[in-house]
């Protein structure tokens, strides 16, 4: 499976991203955790995306495209792959198809998360991830087994820097109008799958097993 994963700040990506991983077995590539450890390391990558990201504005196309085209030249993608919070732009996108084309690449769906705005506030704000291996939590609609302690791996529960309410205006802004147009973009190539990202999470999961045809 070739996938994007769309859909605005807050809608699930990252949640249903997990689940789509383990299923398929893909790697699953998202340029926001790419930014974030670079960040975390303190590399010059991390140093630049930092100003960007803290304002909820976008990392340049020149910057982003690179490095997923590095990524996506890796041996673990040949068979598959999951591209989550890119492509981000029409620039990007359009970079995307001569990456795939040259990489002999064809994708299989773009799935598109829809949730309205006025739930988008509460997911971010809520939201907490792990600081050590990245997995999300909701203060209350996924909490932890044990409060601010990570399922996984035993791991503090933080919140991100940009998941703030003013940061979040900017985000939802930017993705309505630079990334929301990519859904037309790729609806010209028949590719967009909706699934309406309110409700249970694993509800939400099998219903996208259903859209791309594999829920035997
Ligand atoms: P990125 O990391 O991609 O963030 P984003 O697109 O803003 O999306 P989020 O990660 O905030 O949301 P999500 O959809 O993954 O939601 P999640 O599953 O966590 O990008 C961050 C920044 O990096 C950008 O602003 C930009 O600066 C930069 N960047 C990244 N890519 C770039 C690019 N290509 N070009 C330029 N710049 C780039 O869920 C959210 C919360 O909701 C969680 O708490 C979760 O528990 C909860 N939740 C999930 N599903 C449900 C459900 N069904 N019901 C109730 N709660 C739920
Ligand atoms: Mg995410």
């Amino acid at each position: 499976m070739k996938l994007i994963i769309m859909g605005p700040p807050g809608a699930g990506k990252g949640t249903q991203a997990a689940y789509i991983k383990k299923y398929y077995n893909i790697p699953h590539i998202s340029t926001g955790d790419m930014f974030r450890e670079a960040i975390k390391e303190e590399t010059d990558l991390g140093l630049e995306a930092k100003s960007y990201i803290e304002k909820g504005a976008l990392v340049p196309d020149s910057v982003t495209i690179g490095l997923v085209e590095e990524r996506l030249s890796k041996s673990d993608c040949k068979d598959g792959f999951l591209l989550d919070g890119f492509p981000r732009t029409i620039p990007q996108a359009k970079a995307l198809d001569e990456i795939l084309h040259n990489l002999k690449i064809k994708l299989d769906a773009v799935i598109n998360i829809s949730v309205p705005d006025s739930v988008l506030v509460d997911r971010i704000v809520g939201r907490r991830v792990c600081k050590n291996c990245g997995a999300g939590y909701h203060i209350h609609n996924q909490k932890p087994r044990q409060d601010g302690v990570c399922d996984v791996c035993g791991g503090p529960l933080i919140q991100r820097k940009d998941d703030t309410e003013e940061t979040v205006v900017n985000r939802l802004k930017v993705y309505s109008s630079q990334t929301k147009p990519l859904l037309e973009y790729y609806d010209k190539a028949k590719l967009v799958k909706t699934v309406n990202g309110i409700g249970d999470i694993q509800e939400i999961f099998k219903n996208i097993q259903n859209l791309l045809g594999g829920n035997e």
